[in-house]
């Protein structure tokens, strides 16, 4: 994944051109600039997560991922949050108060693989945690769960190191199956999901979360299964 450093400014001109101020000009081309740096924040860290993944497939056979996905906020939804939490329109005040610019998700196979895989990440001298929400034991009111850590990598330029925010989604199979077709759906609708359908959505989830235990209980016992053997 690349970045073109011109193409997020014009993104970003195009969604502020109404302000008019050189003061805006200013740090929309501070802030587009900035969007390299985020990326490598996302590479640092997949790489970490990679290699992490790679040690247990040789050490155990067992690969705790299923697979990665990353993205960089593009500067639409950037301005949309500047704007929705009045934040001040520096490139400064927008990467101390938008954390979620470099997001990374990871798909697990097992519930207890997400752990494993936050615990390790951020055991890692260089990462540093900032903030944990546990929606797994805490689930949103929509159903929603997922592990959402943000943690900041430091990325080394010419200047020097320059720490960097991740959000990172971790989740198995199941929750991802359930979070993609839900997201979808109130996309489409713009957010219009009448009360039935919402307690519809939220049996689907209870439902999916009582496979993903089953599965790790199964997947337990046929991993204890062979170590007795
Ligand atoms: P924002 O990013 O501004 O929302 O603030 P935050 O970091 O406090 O939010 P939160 O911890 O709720 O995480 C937000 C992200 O989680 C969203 O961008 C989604 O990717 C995901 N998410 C949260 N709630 C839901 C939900 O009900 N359904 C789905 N599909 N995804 C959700
Ligand atoms: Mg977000």
């Amino acid at each position: 994944m690349t970045v073109d450093i011109n193409e997020s400014k014009n993104e970003f001109e195009k969604v502020f051109n109404s302000a008019n101020s050189p003061d805006i000009e200013k740090a929309i081309i501070e802030f587009s600039s900035r969007m390299q740096i985020y990326n490598a924040g996302i590479k640092e860290i997949r790489t970490k997560l990679e290699i992490l993944d790679e040690e247990f497939k040789a050490k155990y056979a067992y690969d705790p991922i299923h697979h990665i996905e990353s993205r960089l906020k593009s500067p639409r939804s950037i301005l949309k949050k500047v704007k929705m939490k009045g934040i001040p329109v520096t490139a400064e005040s927008m990467s101390a108060n938008i954390r979620d610019i470099a997001g990374i998700r990871v798909i697990c196979n097992y519930i207890d693989d997400i752990y494993r895989v936050a615990d390790l990440l951020t055991a890692q001298d260089d990462v540093k945690l900032i903030r944990v929400r546990d929606y797994i034991k805490d689930p949103k009111p929509s159903g929603y769960k997922s592990l959402h850590l943000i943690v900041e990598i430091p990325i080394f330029l010419s200047t020097g190191p320059m720490p960097i925010p991740v959000e990172i989604q971790i989740r198995t199979i199941a929750m991802d199956f359930w979070a993609s077709l839900e997201h979808k759906l109130k996309y489409k609708t713009d957010n219009i999901v009448s009360d039935e359908l919402r307690s519809r959505l939220l049996v689907c989830a209870e439902e999916i979360s009582r496979l993903d235990t089953e599965m790790q209980d199964i997947h337990n016992a046929i991993t204890s299964q062979s170590v007795e053997a």
